[in-house]
Formats: structure tokens, C-alpha cells, sequence
């Protein structure tokens, strides 16, 4: 494993099922899980097998068919969260016990109402018994981006002590702003100083819109885990978007740096999957899956795309598995887009005929949003082969 490799920890199932108005059976999340497998991602959080005897039925069945990634279950710190959470996850290849405790002021008071004591002892507590069951434990400290960094780290220190390998740093409620929470961690990376055992994680949320933001600078500044979701489903504004993550450490990595090892053709499949099962519909001006993420309706810009890709495109439709670029014919298309269209579709016409079609097509244009190929073949057979 190079150290520069950054997990992709898909919580879609999870975080993701958790948005308002989505909820998979069994064999939807089967079904989104052997494509995340298929993606190549690190870690599937299944589900809370505590929430629920279904979620613990979702997990299981993950847990037993599907192979390669880990596969974890989320539990809070109590024993009975910890003992479902195995249950579900048990007889996976690679099982991850994943348990949470928020380490806010905010949370300690108004949701768990207990002191910082107290939550130190259910860590210490929490982690023990997960790792009495497997060596993989995930340990989560809900909302750490507005809890007090001495603190926080106080409690992290403690989830190393007791077994956890992976720490991961929420932006819960999508607080964080980019410089501001690489800093945050990699102050918090400092002071916990857990060595190179430990895998630093982000889990970020989408309220200010800056999710991927975060992720990508929290990468920056050493996070060798993300978590993430398709098309960025999760609680409230939802969490940060995987293929956009992805993505842009790939676009933008440089020539060593960090990236992920998933098989990004699979996203375009994926997204639609997700949003067919979950019934959020993707917008299509959707960074990388969005149905026009790779149009071109402007002229100029369809002319530059005929001329050379590289002149509106700055990654591969195939590398993330969409259809080569589209050039949608509309008010905005000129000349050249229409004529390499009229010759895709197998006409050869003298250039007075292509000049007499595009006044048509342009006059078409003010009555009809988007042109398509059957709008073209009628103006073609009507105007040009019936005279
Ligand atoms: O948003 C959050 O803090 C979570 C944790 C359970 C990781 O979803
Ligand atoms: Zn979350």
C-alpha cells in the first residue's frame, strides 16, 4: 500500500439511506453494494444493524456475498450497538466495527447530557469491546469540528490506546470552511500523534455546500480516508459526493500525488443505479455524472470541442463512464456542430443545402428547447431530399 493511496469509505448505504425520504429493501442495497465492489472501493458501511432488524439483515447479507472491500457496520457506544454491528458484519472477508460518540460542548450538553468524563469512559469502554471482536475498529467523534481541540484529541489519544486503527474527524453539521478545517486537522493530527499505524479520516457534510472542499483539503493535509457517498446522498444537504473526490485527485493530482484506486468508468452506471433505487432524481448540471457534465450547446464551445477536446473538456467522458462527449444542438449551436452532425447521421449534402437546413434548424431552435436527431432527419427528408 503506497502511503499516498487515499480510501474511498462509501457510506451511501448508510449516511446516504439516511436522507429524508430514501429507504433500500435487502436487495437494493445487495445490488448497490456489488457495483461499489465493482468500483473498487475500500470500506462499504452496510448500514446500523442496531436501527433496525432489517438493517441488520442488510448488513449480514453484504456482509456474507459481497468481496473485496471491507465491510463495516456503524454502532454508537453502546455494548448492544457493538454486538449488532458484529453480528452484521462477522462473516465478512474484512469486518470493521465503526462506533461514534459525539466530543462537541454542544452535543455533550443538549444531546447526550453527559460530562466530558463520561464520554471518555464509554471510548475507552467502546473501542475495548470492539476490538475484543475484531482488529479492525473504526472510532468516530461526532461533530469534532466544533468540539475543543484539547479535548478532542484527548479522546482520540484514548481510541488509539484501546485498538482503534482508523480515526476519523466529522464535519457533521457541514460547519468547516476549507483552510480552516485542513488546519484543525492536521493540529489535531499533531497533538494525537498516533503514528503511522493510524489512518486519519474525514466524513464530510454538505450544509455551506462545502463538503468536497473539505475533503480534498483535509486530504491535502494527510487524511488517507474519505468518506463519501453516490452523488453525494446523505443526512440533510447530504454528505460529500465520491465521484467528484475522486475525480478531481485524479484530474488534479500531479505526478505523485495522492489518489484513490477505483475504477472511476463504473461512476456514470453507478449514479443511475443509486438514483433509480433511491428516487433522487441527478441534476443534470451534476459535476461528473450529470447528464450534460459533458455537453456542449454554445457554438464556440462546440467548435472548439470538434476541433480539439481538450479545449472544454478537462477529463475523458469514457474515464468516468459516460457517453463520449455530446453536442447538444440548440439556439446557442453554429454552423459546425450542425454540419458534423448532419454527416454523423450518414448524409452527405451539397454545402447550399446544409446553409438553407441551418437557417431552418435556427428558426426550429426558437420554438423547440433542444434539438434531436428526428427533428433533423424531418428537416432533412421535408426540405432537402423531397425537392
Ligand atoms: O456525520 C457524522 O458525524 C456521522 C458519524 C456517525 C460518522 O455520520
Ligand atoms: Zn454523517
Amino acid at each position: 500500500m503506497t502511503p499516498d493511496k487515499v480510501r474511498i469509505f462509501d457510506t451511501t448505504l448508510r449516511d446516504g439511506e439516511q436522507s429524508p425520504g430514501i429507504n433500500l429493501n435487502r436487495a437494493e442495497k445487495l445490488q448497490i453494494a456489488r457495483q461499489l465492489a465493482r468500483l473498487g472501493v475500500d470500506v462499504i458501511e452496510a448500514g446500523f444493524p442496531a436501527a433496525s432488524e432489517g438493517d441488520l439483515e442488510s448488513v449480514r447479507a453484504i456482509a456474507r456475498e459481497v468481496k473485496g472491500p471491507i465491510v463495516a457496520g456503524l454502532a454508537r457506544t453502546r455494548n448492544e450497538d457493538i454486538m449488532a454491528a458484529w453480528e452484521g458484519v462477522r462473516h465478512a472477508e474484512r469486518p470493521r466495527i465503526h462506533t461514534f460518540i459525539a466530543t462537541s460542548d454542544i452535543h455533550l450538553e443538549h444531546k447526550l447530557r453527559m460530562s466530558r468524563d463520561e464520554v471518555l469512559e464509554e471510548v475507552r469502554r467502546a473501542v475495548t469491546l470492539a476490538r475484543s471482536l475484531t482488529d479492525d475498529v473504526e472510532f468516530s467523534a461526532e461533530d469534532a469540528s466544533r468540539s475543543d481541540p484539547a479535548f478532542l484529541a484527548q479522546v482520540l489519544r484514548l481510541a488509539v490506546e484501546c485498538g482503534a486503527r482508523t480515526l476519523n474527524v466529522p464535519d457533521t453539521v457541514g460547519y468547516a470552511v476549507p483552510a480552516e478545517f485542513g488546519a484543525f486537522l492536521a493540529d489535531i493530527m499533531a497533538r494525537v500523534d498516533a503514528g503511522r499505524d493510524v489512518i486519519w479520516s474525514v466524513h464530510c457534510h454538505d450544509d455551506l455546500g462545502l463538503a468536497v472542499a473539505n475533503s480534498l483539503e483535509a486530504v491535502r493535509c494527510g487524511a488517507r480516508q474519505v468518506e463519501c457517498t453516490v452523488n453525494g446522498l446523505g443526512e440533510r444537504a447530504g454528505n460529500a459526493a465520491m465521484e467528484e473526490i475522486v475525480m478531481a485527485l485524479r484530474v488534479r493530482r500531479g505526478a505523485d500525488g495522492p489518489d484513490t484506486t477505483l475504477d472511476t468508468t463504473v461512476f456514470q452506471s453507478l449514479s443511475g443505479l443509486v438514483s433509480r433505487l433511491t428516487g433522487f432524481p441527478v441534476p443534470p448540471n451534476k459535476a461528473i455524472v450529470g447528464r450534460n457534465a459533458f455537453a456542449h450547446e454554445a457554438g464556440i464551445h462546440q467548435h472548439g470541442v470538434l476541433r480539439h477536446r481538450s479545449t472544454y473538456e478537462i477529463m475523458k467522458a469514457e474515464d468516468v463512464g459516460a457517453p463520449s462527449s455530446r453536442l447538444v444542438l440548440g439556439k446557442h449551436s453554429g454552423r459546425h456542430a450542425f454540419a458534423s452532425r448532419i454527416e454523423a447521421m450518414g448524409y452527405a449534402l451539397e454545402p447550399e443545402a446544409v446553409e438553407e437546413l441551418f437557417v431552418l434548424f435556427k428558426n426550429l431552435c426558437d420554438r423547440k428547447e433542444m434539438v434531436t436527431d428526428d427533428d433533423l432527419e424531418a428537416l432533412i427528408v421535408d426540405e432537402v431530399l423531397s425537392v
